[in-house]
């Protein structure tokens, strides 16, 4: 699956653009939790890798990540171990995540956390001193550690100071256009500085892609604009690596549900699960708390799949609200109460002028999380392609089909940490690389990176009649419609052909105000985006079951012969799909998984 090469109108063939010239042990693309995870440990054993991202310091997805961060400390539930945490996670998963995955990850939260603490990223407490922990969707116990709701931002304000007093290098607003990989190997990226325009040749024999996921592709989502555009996966898949199960894309039951009067667009925006954690209840419009009819034993707390369509079919069969939402509403809880716990949502619907500790919040369904992603194995990080790594929702495996609320920023740190720990193994101390000398690019991967930079040029000069913005719409409006919540083959191969057509008015950007433009990064944006869609059109029409996230109407139930993983490959006409079998978890999580360890709503009423 190459990247769709964008071939604009008034491409001219002009001569190689100046370039600059970086090598790095380690090329880290992504800033995000991660990222700088892995940088961390690579710098606590004596490498130095060059993180690079899209964005300033300390300013990537990871900040908007609210409610928190899961790890079987038992403070509260002292019975919670981390067995349980893996069952529960292969639960909601529906048994298709990776087992390594998700026992390294179980079993190395704790000490994750405990060292997060340490770095200052200032877990709130219980009264005797214990980081507290509370409930989230779908977990036997709470297990749940929390900074109030800004817990993203509190982790990877700690993951960057630590990384800072550590020295890791660090270069901001660069955007990775594509890897230099000879399909077997990668040698390093190309991109472009994204403050003043110029071009970039990255040569390093060791690429870790920590930039994030693709439910930005959806029109409705929690992302901001330049987030989870689908890099990280393009990048990997163009290079010569698998996706696995890039059907899996998480619904979040509450994103907001804009007001005609608001300035920005807060459509589709996160309110984090912690409002349902704290004891948020869901209201249709005529009143009814409808998930004692859907999930009378979890209530608000069942997995985010069931939710999520609990409240689209309240929406679709009329008991929705004017704007197409439903309620939730917190308000029977203490003002004091609220701010504590969920100070951003307080504020944030304060200025918007709803009090939400006197009226409900209007939400709906948004996209927010990718389960899919580049197929590695867990412990080191390696894609199929040597020297190329991915590690955060860049990658696939923990989560399987639905992925708990919290497992994402566990994953951040548990992973991050092996796989840096993997790389350092890798490097040893005569390595050349290390002191940041340039290393010899192999033949041909000079005039990659040329040849890319030459179509970049061409593409700033695009004057045709179709801003990137408008094709980036029409995608997300295509994806929402026929990879929406609810799919079925019809509507899936409609995705396909309108695809295509969509595909078709690439070769008539008109990209407006030069490299440094928002246009421009629109315009590469869309090259990755057009492939993750492919992909997840694709393995959604291939899966013919409905499993987690993934619901086809057509295909109702689950199936036991679809307990499998879709691997996505570039293939010589296109992308070549197949499935893998799944592993077994090991025996001390099968006996939780028997134990049959059930959340207990009761705390929360
Ligand atoms: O709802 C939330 O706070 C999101 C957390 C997560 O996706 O892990």
């Amino acid at each position: 699956m190459p990247i769709t090469p964008i071939e604009p109108s008034g491409t001219d063939g002009a001569a190689t653009p100046d370039y600059q010239e970086v090598s790095t042990p380690v090329l880290v693309v992504g800033a995000g939790a991660a990222g700088v995870r892995t940088a961390i440990e690579l710098a606590e054993n004596g490498v130095k890798p060059l993180v690079i991202g899209k964005r300033a310091h300390g300013d990537a997805h990871t900040t908007w990540a609210a409610g928190g961060i899961n790890a079987a400390l038992g403070s509260l539930d002292p019975e919670d171990d981390w067995t349980i945490h893996a069952a529960d996670t292969f639960r909601e998963g529906h048994f298709v995540n990776d087992p390594d995955a998700v026992e390294l990850v179980a079993r190395n939260a704790p000490a994750r956390i405990l060292e997060l603490d340490e770095w200052g990223a200032g877990f709130d407490r219980t009264d005797d001193g214990k980081i507290n922990q509370r409930y989230f969707g779908a977990q036997s116990f709470r297990r749940t550690c929390f900074v109030g709701d800004r817990t993203g931002e509190a982790i990877l304000s700690a993951l960057v100071a630590h990384a800072r007093e550590l020295g890791v290098p660090y270069r901001d607003d660069v955007m990775i256009t594509r890897l230099l990989s000879d399909g077997r190997r990668v040698h390093g990226a190309a991109g472009y500085d994204m403050d003043d325009g110029g071009f970039v040749l990255f040569e390093s024999p060791r690429v870790v892609l920590a930039a994030g996921g693709y439910a930005a592709l959806y029109n409705r989502h929690t992302s901001e604009a330049d987030e989870n555009t689908g890099d990280g996966p393009a990048l990997a898949c163009d290079a010569g690596a698998n996706l696995l199960d890039a059907e899996f894309v998480q619904f979040h039951p509450t994103g907001m549900v804009a007001r005609e009067e608001w300035d920005d667009d807060w459509d589709g925006q996160l309110v984090t699960e912690a409002v349902r954690g704290e004891g948020g209840r869901l209201y249709n419009a005529r009143g009814e708390r409808f998930m004692e009819r859907y999930s009378p034993t979890r209530m608000e707390l069942d997995a985010r799949d069931v939710v999520a369509r609990s409240i689209a079919r309240e929406i679709r069969e009329g008991r929705g609200t004017e704007r197409g939402g439903v309620h939730l509403d917190i308000s029977h809880r203490d003002r004091a109460f609220i701010e504590e716990r969920l100070p951003r949502m307080y504020e944030r619907f304060a200025d918007l002028g709803v009090d939400i500790a006197e009226e409900p919040m209007e939400i709906a369904p948004t996209a927010h999380y990718s389960m899919g992603g580049v197929d590695v194995d867990p412990r080191t990080g390696r894609t199929s392609v040597d020297g190329l790594y991915a590690v955060g929702e860049t990658s696939s495996g923990l989560h399987g089909a639905n992925r708990l609320g919290g497992n994402s920023l566990a994953e951040t740190v548990a992973l991050g940490q092996l796989v840096g720990d993997h790389l350092a193994e890798t490097i040893d101390e005569a390595d050349p690389t290390l002191d940041g000398a340039e290393s010899a690019l192999p033949d041909g991967m000079r005039a990659a990176a040329e040849r890319e930079f030459e179509a970049l040029v061409a593409l700033e000069g695009a004057d045709g009649d179709t801003a990137p913005a408008e094709l980036v719409a029409a995608l997300g409006d295509l994806l929402w419609e026929r990879a929406g919540l609810l799919r079925d083959a019809e509507g899936l191969e409609a995705g396909l052909g309108a695809l295509d057509d969509l595909r078709g008015r690439l070769s008539d950007l008109r990209v407006e105000g030069g490299r440094t433009g928002r246009d421009f990064e629109f315009a590469v944006d869309l090259a990755f985006m057009f492939a993750v869609a492919e992909a997840i059109l694709r393995s959604a029409a291939f899966r013919t079951e409905s499993r987690g996230a993934h619901f086809r109407t057509d295909f109702p139930d689950e199936d036991d012969d679809w307990r499998v993983n879709v691997v996505l490959a570039r293939g010589d006409d296109g992308m070549d799909l197949r499935t893998r079998p799944v592993g077994t978890p090991s025996e001390e999580v099968r006996e939780a998984l028997d134990e049959g360890y059930e959340l207990d709503y009761h705390h929360l009423e």
